[in-house]
């Protein structure tokens, strides 16, 4: 993703691979420099203001010595459980690389298995995707303290078993102590459900957490974009997930009549 801001009055291009990988361009005369020219003139910081990381940049051209923030990233918590659709995880991951978002990803024991089957690939592959990974089984990890500050979480997609503890309070696991954690500090927790029919008690468990602002938002792709490809059904359901952690994309052509 590429992001401008103007230091002292110039224009400033800071083109971010992942959170802390920056190579950037400076344009002082409306003539590009080659990437990496600004690496060697200034300084580039990283630093984090609660759950915001934050890049700036010091000592810009023209012997101003100034710092200047350029470019802010957010922390999230991926989960991805073992509901049939774990290529809408893989998706959103693929996405949100490209994105300022700081990813910290859990998947389940359960998603090991339908990745397999459903990807053809492995844990492993998919991790990869991830700058911060976490087994699921560690309850000991950052993210399992509300004292760890992060934007929210996704679980995508989301398993009724998972669901279910999440609605309970049941926290076993990783994914279910971070849901949690969301939940007591009243941070974004968005759930994507994947089941079909629904009985009475996923249709209670999601009431239950809907009712506690919890974001419901089931797999279930429109066809009014007219989608042509199985991919355009999977980019509907993870541009709506954008929707929701207010990310612009273009990932489906929005209803305009
Ligand atoms: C191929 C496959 C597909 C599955 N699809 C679903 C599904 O769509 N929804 C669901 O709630 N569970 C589904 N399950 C069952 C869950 O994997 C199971 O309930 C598991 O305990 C969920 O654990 P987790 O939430 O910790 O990942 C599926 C299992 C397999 C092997």
């Amino acid at each position: 993703m590429i992001s401008s801001s103007f230091v002292n009055g110039k224009m400033i291009k800071i083109k971010t691979a992942t959170n802390f990988d920056t190579s950037a361009t400076y344009n002082p005369n409306n003539e590009t420099e080659k990437r990496g020219s600004l690496r060697e003139r200034s300084k580039i910081y990283y630093s984090r203001r609660g759950n915001i990381s934050i890049i700036e940049l010091q000592g810009l051209f023209d012997g101003s010595s100034g710092t200047k923030i350029v470019a802010m990233s957010l922390r999230l918590i991926v989960a991805i459980t073992g509901a049939s659709g774990v290529i809408y995880g893989k998706r959103l991951l693929e996405v949100l690389v490209e994105s300022k978002v700081e990813i910290y990803l859990i998947v389940s024991k359960a998603a090991e298995s339908v990745i397999r089957h459903e990807l053809g690939t492995t844990k492993k592959q998919l991790e990869k995707l991830a700058k911060h990974v976490y087994d699921v089984n560690d309850l000991s990890a950052s993210l399992a303290s509300g004292s760890f500050k992060t934007e929210g979480m996704i679980v995508i997609p989301c398993s009724m078993k998972t669901l279910a503890g999440i609605a309970h309070g049941y926290s076993d696991n990783l994914i279910l102590r971070a849901a949690d954690v969301a939940l007591k500090e009243k941070r974004k927790l968005i759930l994507v459900p994947r089941e079909t029919p629904l009985s009475v008690v996923h249709l209670r468990n999601m009431l239950n957490l809907a009712s506690q602002g919890v974001h419901i938002l089931p797999a279930m792709p429109a066809f009014y974009h007219k989608p042509e490809k199985m991919e355009d059904l999977i980019d509907f359901v993870v541009g709506k997930a954008l929707d929701l952690l207010g990310m612009e994309h273009e990932l489906f052509k929005r209803w305009s009549s």
